[in-house]
Parts: structure tokens; C-alpha cells; sequence
């Protein structure tokens, strides 16, 4: 094991809706089951922006940031415990989210082997970086908060047994959205409504969505009620709403979802979208948001993520070994990736926040990189 440096460079924030600053880490040497990371590509998330300008979820400043993923090189693994079969000079991805010595955000991190997944030969590192954020969270909305099932491997001649219901994937043209469709379709759900802006109707359809539904018309909740006419009620069991837009995605949905349905939104619901000039504002507790509103009987679940190491399978299976299974046949196709370019680390960071800011990112996923060897 070649020696770690004993510091690093890293992206840090130092108050709200300040300018990201550059500042020096201890490198971390990994202990029993843990990896180090040599951190070549990152991802830019949603979360970046909410914690930037919303101070969502950050406890004390400076904060390191970097909550989008990682794909890199391993540099250095523990003595002992379960090292998932990792080896330095692997390609990897992670999506791993306690901050600290696992930030996204600097040159090194070191995680828990679990928390990483091997890059399959002929996937690019910078597709690879767009996966393990979103398809982990699409595991953990569908089985923790719609319910349904995954199971893995898939038995022979397995078949959902919802797997003619309709589930409504609201914001399919997100990076949660694009994973969502995949994963519906390979697991045998044949009657996925997506909701996206028109331009990426052919793509999600080429994905696996049944039929799509252009949320910027007017009339897109009838258009939806009307194509379930004949469908018994609740017309539509399951809503992944993969925005989480209080006036958005959250206030149509209030008119779809019936006793019954099942809706997972993705957290934080945004109340105000981050701008230029206006802070955000954010809400954790979605029972908070438009009460009265929804039909008696509807179940409105907040998704988060972060609590998808509760289910020792998918600590244990999910990263290690089916998220590159499914990349490596195929089944799940990276995010389609935009580069933002910046002479240091910092300035690629500030450049993707501002394209968050600006709600630039449609059907794809922002990507930068970290260290440049
Ligand atoms: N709590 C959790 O566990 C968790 C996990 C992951 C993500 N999230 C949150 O989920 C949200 C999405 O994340 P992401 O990375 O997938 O975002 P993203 O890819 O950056 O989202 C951009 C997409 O949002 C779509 N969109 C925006 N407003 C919409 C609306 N009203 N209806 C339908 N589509 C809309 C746009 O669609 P068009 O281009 O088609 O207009 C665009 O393609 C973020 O707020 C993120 O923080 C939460």
C-alpha cells in the first residue's frame, strides 16, 4: 500500500449562502471494512443546492460538501472485516452520505466497503458517477415507501404482484425518474405513467414508460384521469413523486392520489425554489404540507434515503453487488451526463450550484471532476 497523504484539498462551505471555499482535510486511513478512495469524478445533487442556500441538514459551519456521489480509484483497504472483495486499483462508485471523512467533495474518502460498488469493464468513470445516489434511492422509495417489491436475485418466472397496476412516476425526466422507469420495467411492472416535459417523452418511453403525460400543459391531471377512466379505484395505487415541489408535483398529485394510493415524495418538499435573490425554504415533515388536501385514506410518505442501511439486505447486497449487475448487463443505463468545467475544484462546484440555481439540469446529470489525475 502506497502511503496516503496526511491532507487533502477539500469543498467547503462556510455560512448560507456564502461562496464555497477551499480548505485542507486530514486524509483518513481506513479502518476494519473500510476503503479509501481516490476520488476522480463527482456528481452534483439537488441536496448540493438545498444545503447551500437552505442549510438543510448541515449542523455547523464550515460544512463539507458533496452529497452526489463518487467514482474513483481504491487507494487503500483495512486490515480485516468484510471488504466487500475490494482491492487497491479498483474503479469504484459510492454513494455514501455521513459527511465528515466520507464528503463528497474532496480528494479522498473513506467509507465502509458496503457503501461502494465496482465500475463494470466498459462503463466510463463519469457515467458511472451519475448511477449510485438515484438507484439507491429508487430501491429504498419503492420497497421502504410504496412497498412493492424487489427482490434479488429475481426468482425464475417471478412476477410482481402489482404488476398490471398503475404506478405514477411524477418528475420521470429526473435523475430519480430515469433510474425509477429502469427498475420498474426489468422487475416486471408493465403499467408505468411517467410525467416529464414533452421533449423527453421518446426517451422515457424507450426506457420502459407505458405512456408519458406532459406535466407544463394545464390540463395534465385530467389528461392522467382520463386515460384511467375505466381503471378501477384508486386509480393509481402507487406515485413516486420524484420532485417533491409543493406547488408543482404535490398540489396535482393532491387531485390524483384516492383512498388508498400510496405516494412517497421525495424529501425536502420545496416550498420556495432557491433563487439569486431569495433564500429557499424547505419542509421535512410532509404531513405538513397541504393538509386537508389530500383524500382520507391516501397514504403520503417522505422518502429518505439516508435510512436505507436499515435493511441489512441492501446494506449488504445493494451497492457491493447489484448496482454493478445491473449496470454491467445493461439493465440500467447511466444518466446521460453534462461536464461543468472550472479551473480549480471550487470554481466546478460553484459553477454546478449555479446551474442548479437556474434549474438548468433537465434529464440528465451534472458531473465534474475532483482530483485531475
Ligand atoms: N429524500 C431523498 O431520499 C432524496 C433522494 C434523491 C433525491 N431527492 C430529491 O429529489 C429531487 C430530484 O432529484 P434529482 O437528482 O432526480 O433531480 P434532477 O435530475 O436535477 O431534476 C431535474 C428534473 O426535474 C424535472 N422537474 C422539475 N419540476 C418538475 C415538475 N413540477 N414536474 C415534473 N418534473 C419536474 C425536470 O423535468 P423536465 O426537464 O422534463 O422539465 C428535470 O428533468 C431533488 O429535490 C432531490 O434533492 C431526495
Amino acid at each position: 500500500m502506497s502511503a496516503l497523504p496526511s491532507t487533502q484539498k477539500a469543498v467547503a462551505l462556510p455560512a448560507k449562502r456564502t461562496p464555497l471555499i477551499e480548505i485542507s482535510t486530514p486524509v483518513h486511513p481506513p479502518t476494519t471494512g473500510e476503503v479509501v478512495i481516490h476520488v476522480q469524478w463527482t456528481a452534483s445533487s439537488p441536496l448540493d443546492l438545498h444545503r447551500s442556500d437552505g442549510g438543510l441538514l448541515i449542523p455547523s459551519y464550515p460544512a463539507l460538501q458533496g452529497s452526489g456521489g463518487v467514482v474513483g480509484t481504491v487507494v487503500a483497504v483495512g486490515s480485516g472485516g468484510d471488504l466487500k472483495g475490494l482491492q487497491i486499483g479498483d474503479h469504484v462508485s459510492a454513494f455514501a452520505f455521513h459527511g465528515d471523512k466520507e464528503a463528497n467533495q474532496q480528494e479522498y474518502i473513506t467509507i465502509p466497503a458496503y457503501l461502494a460498488s465496482k465500475v463494470p469493464e466498459g462503463i466510463s468513470l463519469q457515467a458511472a458517477v451519475t448511477v449510485p445516489v438515484n438507484l439507491v434511492t429508487v430501491f429504498h422509495s419503492v420497497t421502504a415507501d410504496l412497498e412493492l417489491e424487489l427482490p434479488w436475485p429475481i426468482p425464475k418466472n417471478w412476477k410482481p404482484k402489482e404488476a398490471n397496476k398503475p404506478i405514477l412516476v411524477w418528475g420521470a425526466s429526473s435523475s430519480v425518474g430515469i433510474f425509477a422507469i429502469q427498475v420498474l420495467r426489468h422487475w416486471g411492472y408493465t403499467n408505468v405513467l411517467a410525467v416529464s416535459s414533452n421533449q423527453h417523452h421518446e426517451y422515457l418511453k424507450n426506457l420502459g414508460a407505458t405512456v408519458c403525460f406532459d406535466y407544463r400543459k394545464p390540463d395534465v391531471v385530467n389528461n392522467i384521469l382520463d386515460y384511467l377512466e375505466d381503471v378501477e379505484e384508486p386509480k393509481v395505487p402507487y406515485i413516486l413523486d420524484c420532485i417533491g415541489s409543493l406547488n408543482g408535483t404535490l398540489e396535482p398529485l393532491a387531485k390524483i392520489a384516492q383512498r388508498g394510493s400510496r405516494v412517497a415524495v421525495m424529501l425536502p418538499v420545496i416550498i420556495k425554489d432557491a433563487s439569486e435573490e431569495e433564500e429557499p425554504v424547505y419542509e421535512m415533515d410532509v404531513s405538513k404540507c397541504l393538509p386537508g388536501k389530500w383524500a382520507n385514506g391516501a397514504i403520503v410518505r417522505g422518502v429518505r434515503t439516508h435510512f436505507y442501511l436499515q435493511n441489512e439486505f441492501f446494506k449488504e447486497k445493494l451497492q457491493p453487488e447489484i448496482l454493478p449487475a445491473l449496470l454491467a448487463q445493461g439493465i440500467i443505463k447511466p444518466n446521460n451526463q453534462r461536464i461543468v468545467e472550472g479551473a480549480t475544484l471550487v470554481e466546478r462546484a460553484q459553477n454546478a450550484l449555479t446551474l442548479l440555481r437556474s434549474k438548468a439540469v433537465s434529464g440528465e446529470k451534472l458531473v465534474y471532476r475532483v482530483s485531475e489525475a
